[in-house]
């Protein structure tokens, strides 16, 4: 290619270099001796040299979560088209078009996209009143952690080392901003008043925003998330609820994300068993027992044992913590026996009649789709029923 160079002074070229090498040493060299002793330094974690975050590649991490995310993301204009997103690019809008040219009649009428006036109303015929507070509830209770899930997210982007970890914690990011404006969507399609977080989840979330750096993916991504991801896998069966499998997908990447990054980046020996480490883990996530006690009448009318609920979400995160390196006080048979403990003591005194039980087993993700996710995650098996357990209105 015939490009016509234009002239330069090669002397003020030359001492422009030279100012640029000296101030990059002095520069550089000042915040190098400033962060050594650990009075600042540069403030990006970013290594320009490698072109590379510190930390490296990380490739692995990139190909579980980055490329993945990206295979899996799903578009609210698609899975909800009674919603008011458009966010379907135009050639996934002409290939949609072109899919359902190709479908019969009658699958076209299973797949009609629905109004926003007639998902209303199918809403109105699957659920009485009750039914439709105790789903928004429980909803909503899940939607106010998702706007956590964002803030939290992307304040581990700073804490992440390597950019396959950076990249793997940005699509949690653009991922739970997708899952806070849909849901709340969909919890405003069901027309009943839509509460405030309880004080419960208030301490629990604000305790999990303000911990000190990766402590925080124990309180999201291990213990809010399983929370999050148990309530969408006993409610995606539903009718109108469909939509939360494809929450509960990404959710379950998302309590995967801090074992695959502490697989190359493992927390310390102390980080992992430190006394008072273990201690602030277990405080973090008392809340979380009686946020599901307040819930528990909302569960009810929805066909959900609180106690079990609650059982198979305390063996999930147990399972998911030891697995991370975020020890809790005591090994987790013990812990789950002494709350099963506690559980049995608190249905013999509200519920006549209760026969000591294992809630430690219990499973309440009641969807095939969602139970074969799980399946991957937890490696053990999700007990599954087809079919709503909600009388229809
Ligand atoms: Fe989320
Ligand atoms: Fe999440």
């Amino acid at each position: 290619m015939q490009i016509a160079e234009l002239p330069i002074n090669p002397r003020a070229v030359t001492w422009n270099r030279r100012v640029e090498a000296v101030l990059n040493r002095v520069v550089r060299g000042k915040d190098r001796v400033l962060g050594r002793l650990g009075l600042g330094g540069r403030v990006a974690d970013y290594d320009d040299e490698h072109y590379q975050f510190i930390g490296g590649a990380n490739d692995e991490m990139r190909r579980k979560h980055y490329d993945k995310s990206l295979r899996l993301l799903w578009k609210a204009e698609a899975a909800a088209p009674w919603s008011t997103f458009h966010d379907l690019g135009a050639a996934e809008q002409a290939l949609r078009e072109m899919a359902e040219l190709a479908t019969s009649p009658a699958e076209q009428q299973v797949r009609a996209r629905l109004t926003s006036a007639e998902f209303k109303a199918e809403l109105d015929r699957h659920y009485t009143p009750r039914q439709k507070q105790a789903i928004v509830n429980v909803l909503s209770a899940i939607g106010h952690g998702e706007a956590y899930a964002w803030l939290v997210s992307a304040s581990n982007l700073r804490d992440v080392r390597s950019s396959g970890a950076k990249a793997a914690v940005t699509m949690q990011v653009l991922e739970e901003a997708k899952h806070f404006v849909v849901m709340r969507e969909l919890v405003g399609a069901f027309g009943v008043p839509v509460p405030r977080q309880s004080a419960w989840e208030y301490l629990l979330l604000e305790g999990v925003l303000a911990a000190d750096g990766l402590e925080k993916f124990y309180g999201m991504n291990v213990l809010v998330e399983t929370i999050a991801l148990s309530i969408f896998g006993a409610l995606a069966h539903l009718p109108g609820l469909e939509i939360l499998r494809l929450f509960h997908l990404d959710e379950s990447r998302h309590t995967a994300l801090p074992m695959n990054y502490l697989k190359e980046f493992p927390l310390t020996q102390r980080q992992q068993r430190g006394f008072f480490a273990r201690r602030r883990r277990l405080r973090m996530a008392l809340p979380t027992l009686p946020l599901i006690l307040l819930l528990e009448e909302d569960l009810a009318i929805l066909g959900i044992d609180a106690f079990e609920f609650a059982g198979s979400v305390l063996r999930k995160v147990a399972h998911l913590s030891e697995r991370a390196g975020f020890y809790l006080p005591r090994p987790a048979p013990e812990m789950l026996a002494r709350f099963n403990g506690l559980f049995n003591l608190y249905c013999r005194l509200t519920r006549p009649g209760h026969l000591p039980r294992d809630f430690m087993d219990a499973e309440t993700s009641k969807d095939r789709v969602v139970a074969r996710t799980e399946r991957e995650i937890f490696a053990s098996e999700v007990v599954v029923e087809a079919g709503p357990r909600v009388a229809q209105a």
